[in-house]
């Protein structure tokens, strides 16, 4: 099936099916006349998929870039060196790049297409759960900073994205739980039906990816520069990336985002937004998809909150949900949360 991204300066076609990887050439020719073809990967995926794209794009000539598994690769250094090596392999401005792998891959080769020579065309191949629902959509890109995760990107958008649920039979199961707290997180901001889906633990891997991207892509497309409802897709993103930060990243992006999500319900529930039965229910799905439940302090991860948000003016905007599927932004001060969690803060 075929997606389409109509942005005011750029549309493409997200490509979404079992064994879409196959329809690569094709798709490259509809959108590029060259001959030469770079693709950026990891080790990983190099490692499964490097023959299978030698052999896919036999008629083209193509050069490899593989970097080393990991978020250190979304470093100044690792940017700085895969433009080194796509300007020694001959890479020119038209030529068409193409970004293999997981949400590292896409957000380096997204800087790099963004920023080489002022921008070049770029493909986006994702293969983790998380890069298929979530970062592969929606053209931002980063690299991380000493100071902090993706401090330096851009808005730069694909080509094309092709994404082939094929490739997740390699996928380490613990990465596949990973981007599960990302679909589910789409499902409660915006779509009632994949909530219900998800509950009862019916549905197939091509139709929840599917519904995860339209939730993406609907936010994307009212605001495709984060100023207003793209926003939403930070819901259990505040407290989740506290959380990750305060134990130095050794808790993985989707079971902090879980706890903030959670997080973010009790707090909407205690504040009168959110209706009481929504914390039970999604206590069950993240159960049920083994992202529950981590032993974390939310007093800390409050004030961490506020640190980090120096220049808030004493309230932080956050993301709750009146309903399934309906998110709210709503600024709350550091003195309401610890209402919330009145128990813990007056201990
Ligand atoms: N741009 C955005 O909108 C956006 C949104 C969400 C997250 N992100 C970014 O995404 C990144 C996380 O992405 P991720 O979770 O995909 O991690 P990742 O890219 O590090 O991949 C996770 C691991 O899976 C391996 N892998 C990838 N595909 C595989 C496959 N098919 N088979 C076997 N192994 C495979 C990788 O080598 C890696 O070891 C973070 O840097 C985050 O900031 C970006």
């Amino acid at each position: 099936m075929r997606i389409q991204m109509s942005l005011e300066k750029q549309s493409y076609d997200i490509l979404l099916d079992h064994k879409a990887i196959l329809q690569l050439p094709y798709e490259i020719k509809n959108i590029y006349k060259g001959q030469k073809v770079f693709i950026v990967t990891d080790e990983n995926v190099y490692k499964f998929y490097a023959n299978t794209l030698k052999s896919l794009l036999a008629e083209f000539n193509v050069s490899f870039v593989v970097v080393a598994p990991g978020e250190q690769a979304k470093s100044l250094a690792i940017y700085e060196s895969v433009i080194d090596t796509l300007m020694e392999q001959d890479m020119k401005r038209s030529d068409l790049l193409i970004a293999f792998g997981g949400g590292v891959i896409g957000d380096l080769v997204g800087f790099v297409a963004s920023t080489m020579y002022r921008g070049v065309p770029y493909i986006q191949i994702p293969t983790t759960l998380l890069a298929q629902v979530d970062s592969s959509v929606g053209g931002k890109t980063a690299i991380n900073s000493h100071k902090g995760k993706n401090m330096i990107g851009t808005f730069y958008q694909p080509k094309l994205v092709i994404i082939d649920p094929d490739f997740l039979r390699t996928l380490p199961n613990f990465e596949y739980k990973n981007g599960m707290a990302e679909v589910i997180k789409s499902a409660y901001i915006g779509d009632v039906v994949l909530q219900e889906k998800l509950f009862k633990g019916q549905i197939k891997t091509l139709e929840m990816i599917e519904r995860a991207i339209l939730v993406k892509r609907n936010v994307v497309l009212k605001d495709e520069f984060d100023l207003n409802e793209r926003m939403f897709l930070n819901f259990g993103h505040t407290f989740g990336h506290a959380l990750e930060k305060q134990s130095n990243y050794e808790i993985a992006h989707g079971f902090a985002v879980a706890e903030g999500m959670l997080m973010a319900v009790h707090i909407g529930e205690k504040l009168g937004i959110t209706p009481k039965h929504i914390q039970k229910d999604l206590r069950m799905i993240l159960e049920k998809y083994d992202l529950g439940l981590l032993k974390s302090d939310p007093v800390t991860l409050i004030d961490d909150v506020f640190y980090d948000k120096k220049n808030t003016h004493g309230e932080l905007k956050m993301i709750f949900i009146t309903d399934i599927g309906k998110p709210v932004i709503q600024p709350v001060s550091k003195e309401a949360l610890y209402e919330c969690y009145h128990s813990q803060a007056s201990k």
